[in-house]
């Protein structure tokens, strides 16, 4: 998912100077991982539990919004496994034969990043279901009716997938993997935490107050944290100011459409579309998505996990609503209650756990 906005601020996406940045920017170890402390404690446990028994440890998915820390996640499984890690992604495998390559030239315990893995191609899933489940790869040798399947042993590694759309992978896929850690948005504590330590890292002079009020908008994903920190430093350095601090902090987040509760502009378009065009739902997300201008797979990818967990919109059966709360921070007033329509948007409302990608499409 992309929204190609190279002015989007607070977008899921990194570029490539970013990934740089974010590269140098991770975290090595669990114990040096801050926040998400329930998938920290139980991938702790799978680890040592793994280590003990001299064996690699089940297959581990790791789901979330774009942002928390997958891809980090996945580096430290296999520096805590101390074994060397091969990373791929779901849209580079598209055939079979690309994923057959891979797996055969696994070495023992070796991990195995697929980033994205539920935009891997069919025939290239079911390949790995066999894999994952009996370490064991079919390759196929000639074509058509006379075309034979070679059994190949694969010795035992691990597979960590990673995706933002867990209800997109089917589930034989989903239920070959030993333990899911659902990462969710960071608590605001755990961003001054991890910001407290990048300023440092990339030699910025930054006090509490001005960590603080970033790390309040950050919309809870260290990605946002690292890069609003990093405009804060420009505008900083730019207006003359010694360090990062709460004024330059809010002048920066002012200027780039940070609002006061973290939202940036794709997170008001789709909010104002909800209730100035829409009346405040439901409406499809299709519709929502044209209306703002962007792919759906983005709005319900980087807008929606947020807006719906801070509790501005709700999902329907019937599709994508605004909360009082949305209308409130537009300053707008909604319509009075409608008579005789049946179920409100709180009624039908259904939590994000159930998200199956298909709702109010
Ligand atoms: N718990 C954390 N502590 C410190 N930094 C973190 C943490 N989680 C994420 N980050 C930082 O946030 C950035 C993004 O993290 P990462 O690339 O792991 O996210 P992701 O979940 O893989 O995102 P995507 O879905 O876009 O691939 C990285 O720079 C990473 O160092
Ligand atoms: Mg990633």
């Amino acid at each position: 998912m992309s929204t190609n906005d190279p002015e989007r601020l607070v977008d899921g996406d990194a570029g490539d100077e970013e990934r740089r940045i974010e590269s140098a920017l991770r975290p090595r170890r669990l114990e040096d991982f801050p926040g998400q402390t329930r998938v920290r404690d139980q991938l702790s446990l799978v680890l040592e539990a793994a280590r003990r028994r001299e064996s690699p440890p089940d297959h581990v998915l790791l789901s979330g919004p774009p942002g928390l820390g997958k891809t980090t996640l996945a580096m430290i499984i296999a520096a805590e496994l101390e074994q060397p890690i091969r990373i791929t992604s779901g849209p580079a495998i598209q055939h079979a034969g690309d994923l057959a390559s891979i797996l055969s030239s696994l070495a023992e315990g070796e991990v195995l990043f697929l980033d994205e893995i539920h935009r891997m191609a069919r025939p290239a899933e079911e390949m790995l279901y066999l894999a994952m489940e009996d370490f064991r790869v079919d390759v196929i040798v000639g074509k058509g009716p006379g075309a034979t399947a070679i059994p190949l042993e694969l010795p035992p590694f691990t597979v960590v997938g990673a995706t933002t759309r867990s209800g997109l992978l089917p589930a034989p896929l989903r239920d070959r993997f030993g333990f899911t850690g659902h990462l969710d948005f960071y608590k605001t504590e755990d961003l001054v935490t991890i910001l407290t330590k990048n300023a440092r890292l990339l030699e910025i002079d930054a006090d509490r107050e001005g960590i603080e009020h970033i790390a309040s908008r950050s919309r809870g994903t260290p990605r946002i944290a690292n890069r609003l920190l990093r405009r804060v430093r420009d505008w900083a350095q730019v207006y003359g100011q010694q360090s990062v601090d709460l004024e330059s902090a809010n002048a920066a987040l002012t200027l780039f459409d940070v609002d006061d509760q973290g939202l940036d502009r794709l997170d008001r378009a789709v909010l104002e579309a909800l209730c100035r065009r829409f009346g405040g739902g439901p409406v499809g997300l299709s519709t929502l998505a044209v209306a703002v201008g962007e792919e759906p797979d983005t709005v319900e990818t980087v807008a929606e996990p947020f807006l719906v967990r801070e509790g501005f919109m709700i999902r329907t059966p019937r599709g994508r609503a605004a909360s009082p709360q949305a209308w409130e921070h537009l300053g707008l007033t909604p319509p009075p209650p409608q008579k005789g329509v049946q179920g409100t948007a709180s009624q039908d409302a259904l939590p994000l756990d159930s998200r199956n990608g298909r709702l109010g499409n």
